[in-house]
């Protein structure tokens, strides 16, 4: 079921999400729903909090590229927690469904290590690097109630775009990619 995407404004976006303590019918359905709204707005990853639920899930889902590492990947994350990051860090633009028609630049670390449950339960660990990297970033900032545009590296350094454009093509991640 494609779910209503939550609005900058709206509470839900600046709480701090719970940990899922158990995985139940209700967190799988939630992966799901997340999956299908993510793509159905053509995103390329999301948050429960963006569908109203505040709880510690995220999933992405870059097309395949040749030029993108981890593209073509379906990621779904439950309790996602960085524990390390490069120091080696790039900016490029980011976008969020949750703030549509605007684009802004971001710097993030380029590498970053990922712990996180499965939707199977089973313990993951996901060494990433670029365009995942920084969509996974994105993704478990909002669950801290962090949103792209209080990391802009510079406050005017934020453009507008056509809406439903916010988030990018695989295309012009390839593009874009150091
Ligand atoms: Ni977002």
């Amino acid at each position: 079921m494609i779910r209503q995407i939550r609005k900058i404004g709206d509470p839900v976006l600046r709480r701090k999400a719970k940990k899922v303590e158990k995985i139940t019918q209700d967190t799988h359905r939630l992966i799901d729903d997340m999956i299908e709204t993510m793509r159905a707005h053509h995103g390329v990853g999301l948050a429960a909090p963006q569908v109203g639920s505040p709880v510690r899930v995220v999933v992405a889902e870059i097309e395949a590229d040749d030029k993108i590492p981890g593209s073509g990947m379906t990621y779904a994350l439950i309790n996602p927690e960085i524990v390390h990051h490069s120091e080696e860090t790039w900016e490029n633009q980011e976008g969020c469904l949750s703030i549509p028609g605007w684009r802004g630049e971001v710097e993030r670390p380029y590498r970053i290590t990922v712990k996180a449950l499965g939707r199977d339960g089973k313990r993951i660990r996901l060494e990433v690097e670029g365009w995942v990297a920084r969509v996974l970033q994105h993704e478990i900032d909002h669950l801290d109630g962090i949103l792209f545009i209080d990391k802009l590296v510079a406050p005017d350094r934020i453009w507008r775009v056509e809406e439903g454009k916010e988030e990018e093509t695989a295309e012009e991640m390839a593009l874009a990619t150091p």
